[in-house]
C-alpha cells in the first residue's frame, strides 16, 4: 500500500497525516416519515415507486407530442417590438409578484409531473428516472431564483460623506434571448427563462429544434402562472436561422446560451460584429470530463460513480464522464468491474420502466457516435461488446475503450462512450494534462487521501469537482453548476451569482 503511494509521489508524512476514509456505509433506506408517510410532492403526486410507475405509465398512454409552429426569422423584429413593450410593464411589477408567478409555475409543474415526464420520454427520449429528476430540477430552478431575486433585488445603501447618500440598484436590462439545448429540454429551458423573467426582463426563448413541445409546455405553465404573453415568447426553429436572427437583432439586451462550445463562439462573434451596445453573453457549453482515480480509491465506489457518470442519460449530459484516468496499480481490477457493471445496464426503449440507457437523440448524433466508435475500434482497445449500429433504433449500448494517453480524446463525444487511460507517477501531472485539454466543466477525484483531493481540486481549472462520488446531477442551490475555459463563461446556474448577470447595475448618488 505504502509502496503504491510512493509511486504516486506521496510522502509517508502526508500519508500518516491523512485520515483514511473507511468504506461508506451501504445506503440505508430513508425512514418513510422523512418524506411524510406517503412521500407525496407538494402537489400531492405520490412518489412511492409502485404508485409513481402506475401514474407515469398511464400518462404515457394518454400523452401525444403536439406539433409546435415554426417561427420565421422574418418574424423576429415584430417579436422584439412586442417583447420591449411588454418588458416595460413587467420590469415595474414588484419583484415579490414576479417571484410569486415563478412559484405558481413551480406548483403547476409539480402537479403536472406525470404528463411532463411522459413528454420528456416521448419527445426527449429520456429514461423514466431521468425524466422525474428533470422535472424536479426545473421546479428547483423556479423556486430558487424566486428566492434569490427577492433577496438580491433590494437596493443597497452604501456609505458616503455627510451630505451625500449612495444607493446601488439592480435593474432589468431589457429583452433577453434564451437559447437552450435538447438534453435538458425542461430544466435548462426553465432555468434560463426564469432567471431572466424574475429579474424583470422580457424573454425571447429559442428552444432546441429537437424538443419544442416540452419548451412550449413550460411556457404555457408560466403564462398561466401570470407571466404576460409578450413578456415570454417562444420562437421555435433552427438555430442557424431563427436563433441567428434573434442574436443579430440590434435591440436585444443579452443572450443566455447553453449548448456546444462551437455554437457559443458563433454567437459570441455575431454579437461582437454588431454596432451599438456591447451585449452580454452567458454561455454554458460542453466538456471532456475526466475522473482521476488513485491507488487508494475504493474500487466499488469508483465503479458505481463511473457507471452513473458515463452511462446515465445515455451519456448525453454535458457533465458526463468521458475520460477515466485510473492508476495503473488498480487499473486491471477497476476495468474488470466496470466491464461487469456496464454489461448489466439495460439499453432499450425509454418508455420501458426497466430501461437504463435509451436511444441517442437523433440521426445526426447517432452518425457522429458511429464514426467515433469506428475510429476507436481501430485506434484503441475495445473493452465492451461493439454496438450494432441500427439506425432505426438509434440505440448505443455502453461502450468503453482503453486509450494510450489523456490527450487522445480531442472532442466532446456526446453519448455512452467511456475512454480509459492508465496513469502512474505524480497525479498532479495528470491533472495538468486534463487542464491542457482546455475544457473545464466537471472533474471526479477518487482517493482516500483528503489532502490529495484538496490539492488536486485546487490545481484543476474546472468548474465542478466531485470527490468520491459520481459527477453528474448538480442540485440547484447545492452544487451551482458551470464551467470555465471552453466550457463556459459563468456565472453558475443554480448559484447565488447567476441572477446578477441578468441585471444592469445603477449607482445613484444624491447630494442631500
Ligand atoms: P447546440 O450547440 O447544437 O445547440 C444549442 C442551441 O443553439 C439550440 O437551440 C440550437 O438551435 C441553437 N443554435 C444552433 N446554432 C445557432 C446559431 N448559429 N445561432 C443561434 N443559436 C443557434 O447544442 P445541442 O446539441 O442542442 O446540445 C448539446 C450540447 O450542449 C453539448 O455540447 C453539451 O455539452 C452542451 N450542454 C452544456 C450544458 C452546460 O450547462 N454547460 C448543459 C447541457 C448541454
Ligand atoms: N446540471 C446537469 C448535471 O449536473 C447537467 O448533470
Amino acid at each position: 500500500f505504502v509502496h503504491q503511494l510512493a509511486d504516486e509521489s506521496v510522502g509517508l508524512d502526508e500519508l500518516l497525516e491523512s485520515p483514511l476514509h473507511l468504506a461508506p456505509e451501504p445506503s440505508l433506506p430513508l425512514p418513510p416519515d422523512l418524506y411524510g408517510a406517503e412521500r407525496r410532492n407538494s402537489a400531492g403526486v405520490d412518489l412511492t415507486v409502485p404508485s409513481l410507475r402506475a401514474t407515469l405509465e398511464e400518462a404515457l398512454a394518454q400523452t401525444t407530442v403536439p406539433a409546435i409552429a415554426l417561427a420565421d426569422p422574418a418574424q423576429v423584429p415584430a417579436a422584439v417590438d412586442r417583447s420591449l413593450a411588454a418588458g416595460e410593464g413587467w420590469s415595474r411589477v414588484p419583484v415579490a409578484e414576479r417571484a410569486a408567478a415563478l412559484r405558481r409555475a413551480a406548483d403547476a409543474m409539480e402537479a403536472d409531473l406525470p404528463r411532463l415526464c411522459a413528454l420528456l420520454v416521448k419527445e426527449g427520449f429520456k429514461a423514466w428516472g431521468d425524466s422525474v429528476a428533470e422535472v424536479r430540477e426545473a421546479v428547483d430552478f423556479l423556486r430558487y431564483y424566486a428566492l434569490q431575486a427577492e433577496r438580491l433585488l433590494q437596493p443597497v445603501t452604501l456609505p458616503g460623506p455627510t451630505g451625500e447618500s449612495n444607493e446601488l440598484r439592480l435593474t432589468a436590462r431589457g429583452a433577453w434571448v434564451c437559447i437552450s439545448p435538447w438534453n435538458f429540454p425542461l430544466a435548462i429551458f426553465t432555468g434560463q427563462v426564469a432567471a431572466a423573467l424574475v429579474t424583470g426582463n422580457s424573454v425571447l426563448a429559442k428552444p432546441a429544434e429537437q424538443t419544442p413541445a416540452v419548451a412550449a409546455e413550460a411556457v404555457r405553465l408560466l403564462h398561466a402562472a401570470g407571466v404576460p404573453r409578450d413578456a415570454l415568447q417562444l420562437l421555435h426553429g433552427p438555430g442557424e436561422t431563427v436563433g441567428a436572427a434573434l442574436v443579430a437583432e440590434p435591440r436585444i439586451a443579452g443572450v443566455v446560451f447553453t449548448g456546444s462550445t462551437q455554437v457559443a463562439k458563433v454567437i459570441q462573434r455575431a454579437l461582437a460584429a454588431k454596432d451599438g451596445p456591447i451585449v452580454p453573453l452567458i454561455a454554458e457549453t460542453g466538456g471532456i470530463n475526466a475522473m482521476l482515480v488513485d491507488s487508494t480509491a475504493l474500487p466499488e465506489q469508483v465503479v458505481d460513480a463511473v457507471v452513473q457518470s458515463a452511462f446515465r442519460s445515455a451519456g448525453q449530459r454535458c457533465s458526463a464522464l468521458r475520460l477515466l484516468c485510473v492508476h495503473e496499480a488498480i487499473a486491471d481490477g477497476v476495468i474488470a468491474m466496470v466491464q461487469g457493471a456496464a454489461r448489466e445496464l439495460v439499453t432499450g426503449d425509454p418508455a420501458e420502466w426497466r430501461t437504463d440507457v435509451g436511444p441517442v437523440i437523433d440521426d445526426e448524433a447517432f452518425a457522429n457516435l458511429q464514426r467515433h466508435l469506428q475510429r476507436l475500434q481501430r485506434e484503441a482497445k475495445p473493452l465492451l461488446p461493439p454496438s450494432e449500429f441500427d439506425p432505426r433504433t438509434r440505440m448505443v449500448p455502453p461502450q468503453a475503450f482503453e486509450v494510450t494517453a489523456v490527450d487522445q480524446v480531442k472532442h466532446e463525444i456526446f453519448g455512452p462512450v467511456l475512454h480509459i487511460a492508465r496513469w502512474r507517477g505524480d497525479p498532479q501531472a495528470t491533472i495538468h494534462a486534463i487542464n491542457r485539454i482546455g475544457y473545464g466543466l466537471t472533474l471526479g477525484i477518487q482517493t482516500r487521501i483528503d489532502s490529495r483531493a484538496e490539492a488536486l481540486a485546487r490545481e484543476a481549472r474546472i468548474g465542478n469537482v466531485y470527490v468520491n462520488r459520481n459527477m453528474i446531477g448538480a442540485v440547484v442551490g447545492v452544487q451551482p453548476f458551470g464551467g470555465e475555459g471552453m466550457s463556459g463563461t459563468g456565472p453558475k446556474a443554480g448559484g447565488p451569482h447567476y441572477l446578477t448577470r441578468f441585471c444592469a447595475e445603477q449607482t445613484v448618488t444624491v447630494n442631500t
